[in-house]
């Protein structure tokens, strides 16, 4: 009806659709998120929902991140940057598994679960579980109020606003976003110097003005994905900081254009997939500019050898001639590459559903929040 045509173009504020919309609000979202949060005295972060004096912070062995689809790979982000700023081993596993295999619940372990929308029934599922079985198990959501949330009792809110769009862009950022948070307090009761503390704080606080800096690339990007577009399938290859990455980049593509996407871990190509590369297939190589690159080179070269076009995706200087495309974003601290490094593939996928004709706010087969099993 006109009432919900005129509300919606109200709502979407000159944007085409919400999925555009939500990615270019994510510089606000991430300021949001931060809100209040960091301590710039002590380094650290004030996560107040979680009610854990530093003695119980210092107790937990383990945390485990459970969630679905995007919030699944965010917990992938989230374990690494657990073990880098905290050194407590830490894991992710989709949340839609979990009750279904008699997990062993450690009652020494943080268990964390992800939720955009907060009524995801794998996910609220898989926390009676836990609870059922004396886990400590706080909440990453978005939605206050919501199913998971109120089951929790304790957690952290993501603070990113209402997202719409069936594809998660700003709520996957402020999930990142809070898992550093989280890391940066647990590191700082443990063995985090004050040093790394610092720096992750400043990271944090530039994180919003670089994810603006991605977007100014978008026309760049566009053309990118206007010219993969006919491709049938594609490959997404990281390691590291940057496999979730590549995971939520393929699962993004495939979300909204209904393009094939595998990710895979570049250590792991030569041992199959690399058999699948010739010039019909492209791959998006994410390149950090770490400890790794001479690697991720050399897979680039590996890939280059066997026909395949390649969209490397980096933060470190490479020449332009590196790969058939070269996407870069700017750096802010090691540790949060993989927030950078995820922006442009939301536009990739983005564009090339636009290329495509695709409904991109809601793509077949999918819901926003799948409330049953
Ligand atoms: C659905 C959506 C995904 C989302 C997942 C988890 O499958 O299509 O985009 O990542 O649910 O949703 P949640 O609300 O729990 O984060």
């Amino acid at each position: 009806t006109t009432i919900d045509m005129v509300a919606e173009d109200y709502a979407l504020g000159g944007f085409p659709d919400f999925m555009r919309k939500e990615i270019a609000e994510q510089g606000e979202a991430v300021r949001r998120a931060l809100r209040g949060r960091l301590d710039d005295r002590f380094a650290t972060a004030h996560l107040g929902g979680l009610n854990m004096d530093a003695r119980e912070l210092r107790s937990i062995s383990k945390v485990v991140f459970l969630g679905c689809g995007s919030a699944y790979y965010a917990g992938q982000l989230g374990a690494q940057l657990i073990e880098e700023l905290a050194r407590i081993p830490a894991t992710a596993e989709p949340a839609s598994e979990f009750r279904y295999r008699n997990p062993v619940v450690d009652p020494d372990a943080l268990y964390v679960a992800i939720s955009q929308s907060g009524e995801t029934l794998d996910t609220l599922a898989a926390v009676q579980e836990l609870q059922r079985k004396g886990g400590r198990v706080i909440g990453a959501v978005n939605a206050v109020g919501s199913a998971i949330a109120r089951q929790c009792g304790a957690g952290v809110f993501l603070h990113a606003g209402p997202e719409i769009s069936v594809a998660s862009t700003k709520a996957l950022t402020n999930m990142t976003v809070s898992f550093t948070m989280l890391g940066l307090l647990l590191g700082r009761v443990r063995d985090l110097s004050a040093a790394d503390g610092h720096r992750i704080v400043d990271g944090l606080r530039a994180l919003p003005g670089a994810i603006d800096q991605v977007l100014t690339d978008e026309d760049a990007i566009s053309e990118i994905a206007h010219r993969y577009a006919k491709a049938r399938s594609m490959f997404f290859i990281g390691r590291v900081r940057a496999w979730p990455v590549a995971r939520e980049g393929a699962q993004k593509l495939k979300e909204v254009s209904y393009v094939h996407a595998e990710a895979y871990q570049a250590s792991e190509l030569k041992h199959g997939p690399l058999a699948l590369i010739d010039q019909e297939m492209p791959s998006v190589v994410i390149v950090p500019d770490d400890e790794l690159l001479a690697k991720n080179l050399s897979t680039i070269e590996q890939i280059k050898a066997r026909g395949g076009p390649v969209i490397a995706v980096t933060n470190a200087d490479l020449p332009a001639d590196a790969a058939d495309e070269v996407i870069r974003v700017p750096r802010v601290a090691p540790e949060l590459d993989p927030m950078l490094l995820t922006i442009p593939l939301q536009l990739l996928a983005y564009h090339t559903a636009i290329a495509l004709g695709r409904d991109v706010d809601k793509p077949r087969n999918l819901a926003k929040s799948v409330t049953v099993e």
